[in-house]
This record gives structure tokens, sequence and C-alpha cells, in this order.
């Protein structure tokens, strides 16, 4: 699989043409959505990671193959950032997810220590509103024991089972837990083979 950075864009001006179906990576700032981008497409350093959050603050575009984009959107929630530079990832994020025409899908990436924040509850509603998938994932599963995640797993599942329409992938970029049952999902929802 050919996996090819495409641009960064700080506004629908620099959006590529949407000529294919895309999906896009969102969630909270440092959740490990780069990784997890990075883990999908056999790629160490596609999507750049840090320690440091907030790292992401534009939108990233990848050409995975000829037939899908992948986009990695900024994270939300970092109490570190000012509130006017939150605010403006913010606009860009729903500009995004208002206005692009071939967004099949929506990874929403949820830190599995954590509980889902208020910024992952708005755009699950955002994306229910919009008739847009949401594909939930929980992430670093390899920081809980098995027994420990697939409860996890069910909690969630209960606590947002009206903005769900399937229950989270468990998955680790570390184990590579999860990794094809996400690419199932995608294959799905992009209707193209893999
Ligand atoms: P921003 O772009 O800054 O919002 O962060 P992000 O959501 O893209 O997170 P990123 O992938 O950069 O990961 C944040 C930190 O978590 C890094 O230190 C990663 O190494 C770590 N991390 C990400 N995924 C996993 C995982 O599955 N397991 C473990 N143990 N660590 C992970
Ligand atoms: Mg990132």
């Amino acid at each position: 699989m050919d996996v090819k950075f495409i641009t960064s864009a700080g506004g629908p001006s620099g959006f590529p043409i949407a000529d294919r179906p895309e999906v896009a990576f969102a969630g909270r700032s440092n959740a490990g959505k780069s990784s997890l981008i990075n883990t999908l497409t056999n790629r160490k350093k596609l999507a750049r990671t840090s320690g440091t959050p907030g790292r992401t603050r534009l939108i990233n575009f990848f050409a995975v193959g000829e037939e899908v984009y992948f986009v990695d959107l900024p994270g939300y929630g970092f109490a570190r950032v000012p509130v006017s530079v939150r605010k403006s990832w913010m606009h860009l994020v729903e500009t995004y997810l208002e206005i692009r025409p071939t967004l099949a899908a929506v990874v929403v990436i949820i830190d599995i220590r954590r509980e889902p924040s208020k910024g992952d509850i708005d755009l699950l509603h955002r994306l229910k509103m919009r008739g847009i998938p949401a594909i939930p994932a929980l992430t670093k599963s390899d920081k809980l024991s098995r027994g420990k995640a697939a409860e996890k797993r069910t909690a969630v599942t209960r606590s947002l089972l009206e903005l769900l329409p399937l229950p989270p992938v468990v998955f680790s970029s570390k184990t590579r837990e999860g990794r094809d049952e996400l690419w199932g999902q995608i294959n799905k929802l992009t209707s193209t083979d893999r």
C-alpha cells in the first residue's frame, strides 16, 4: 500500500480537491491520533507524534493508495493552549466537518484510560446530526489489562449508547491490537478492498 503525505491546510482553501472518499481521525489532544494513523498505514513517521500535546495544528491530508484520503485533525481540549488558539482549531475542524463532501467516516479516538470528554461527546453529536458515520476507537489498550480493557469497552458502549453506531474498537499502537478490526470498518465505509 502506497501512502503519501499530500498537504497541510489551515483552512478550506488549502484542502485538496475532494475526488475520493476520506476518513478523518479526531480526538482529544494527545489521545494517540497520529500514532494510530501510523500503525494503520505501517509507517513510523508518517503522521508526526510527540509527547508535546497540541502538536498537530493544521489539517494533514494523506493519500492511502489511489482510492482514499486519511485526514489527521488537530486535537481538541488541550488546556495549556490559549482559549483563542483552541477556538480557532475548533473552528477549523467544524468547518472541515461541515463542508467536506467526500467525508465517509470519522474515527473518534479516546484514550482508554480516560472518560469520554465533552469534546468527544460534542463531536459525536455533530457527526450524528450530519449523518457522518463515527468509528469509535479506545486506544492505548496496552496500558490496561485485557480484562480492564474489555470492561472499559462495555462501559463506554453503555454510556454513549445513542451516539455510537457500533461498540468501540479496542486499539493499541504499541501492540497493534485492533488494527485489523479498524481496517475492516474503514474498508466497509469507504468501500475499497485492501
Ligand atoms: P496531538 O497531535 O498532539 O493532539 O496528539 P495525538 O493525538 O496525535 O497523539 P500522538 O499519536 O502524538 O501520541 C501522544 C503520546 O501517546 C505519544 O507519546 C505516543 O507515543 C503515545 N501513544 C500513542 N498511542 C499509544 C499506544 O497505543 N500505546 C502507548 N503505550 N502509547 C501511545
Ligand atoms: Mg497528532
